[in-house]
This record gives C-alpha cells, structure tokens and sequence, in this order.
C-alpha cells in the first residue's frame, strides 16, 4: 500500500455532480479556490508566472471500480484506463486549471470538475511540449465521427 496526505482541499460552488459538465462538448468554466495546508505555501513560490496547473486530486465520494466504463460522450464502453471515469482502481483525478490569482496558500482558478471538499494530491506546472499533429485521440474520434450529422 501507498499512502498519501492531501497536500490541501478544493473549495467551489460544486456541491453535487449533477451541478458539473458532461458529455460531448461539456466546457468546465468554474471557479474556486486550491486551498493548501498553510505549511506548505513556501511550496507555491513562482508559481504566478503560470497561466494552468495541472491538479491531481481524489475521488472521495466514488465507491468500487470497473474496468469497463461508459463515457457520456459514447454509447459503447471502453477500458477505464481510456477515460477519465471516476470508478477506477485508484480513484486519482487529473484536472487542468486556469491560474487567475494567488492569495498567500490559495490559489483561485477557474476550470473545476471537482466537487466542493475534494481533497487534492498535488499541483504541478501545466507544460505540453506535444505538437497537436502527433496527438492521437482513440476511440473519442471515432465516437465524434459516428456522432456527426
Ligand atoms: C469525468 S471525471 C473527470 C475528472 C478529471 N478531469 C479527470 O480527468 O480525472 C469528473 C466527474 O467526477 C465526479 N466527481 C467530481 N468530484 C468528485 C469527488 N470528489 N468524488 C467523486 N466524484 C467526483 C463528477 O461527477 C464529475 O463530473
């Protein structure tokens, strides 16, 4: 086993998933703030001169897992390692943020997908050094493909 502390919590207006985008076309435009644990603030040091993070956090109101999921942007199940479903074997979240503002240990950002309380992992720079060409997008552009008018 593998254990961590989370290095602090997330607070926004999301209080049931119901409130949070989904499904194709789903925009997360929602704002609020990483709240870390105020010993580790010296740890956001430089961290203004970004415009994203990414956050990783836990899905603390999930239960169990499946290997297959069904993504509300397709009818057909795929791996769960091919989605972003919250029922997987380590319920790790991955989110990319839009930086707006620092205040001491908290940073208000906007592009939420997590629920009020959630607690977070980490915070790292958000860097893509991958040109758009070489991304390939699996099943998700065929499921657009089938989609189209
Ligand atoms: C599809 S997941 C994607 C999350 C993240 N962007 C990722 O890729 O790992 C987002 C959904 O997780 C659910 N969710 C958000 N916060 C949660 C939490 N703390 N515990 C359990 N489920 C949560 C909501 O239903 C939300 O719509």
């Amino acid at each position: 086993m593998i254990s961590f502390s989370p290095i602090g919590t997330v607070r926004c207006a999301l209080t049931d998933t119901a409130q949070i985008p989904r499904g194709p076309g789903a925009r997360h435009e929602a704002e609020g703030l990483l709240e870390l644990r105020p010993e580790l603030e010296a740890g956001l040091t430089d961290i203004e001169g970004f415009s994203h993070l990414y956050v990783l956090w836990v899905f603390d109101r999930v239960e169990g897992w499946e290997l297959l999921a069904q993504p509300p942007t397709d009818d057909r199940p795929h791996g769960v390692f091919t989605t972003r479903a919250p029922r997987r074997p380590n319920p790790i979240g991955l989110t990319v943020v839009e930086l707006l503002e620092r205040d001491g240990p908290r940073l208000h950002v906007r592009g939420l997908d997590m629920l009020d309380g959630t607690p977070i992992l980490d915070i790292k720079p958000y860097l893509s050094s991958i040109p758009a060409e070489r991304l390939r997008r699996g099943w998700l552009d065929e499921a657009e493909r089938r989609r189209a008018p």
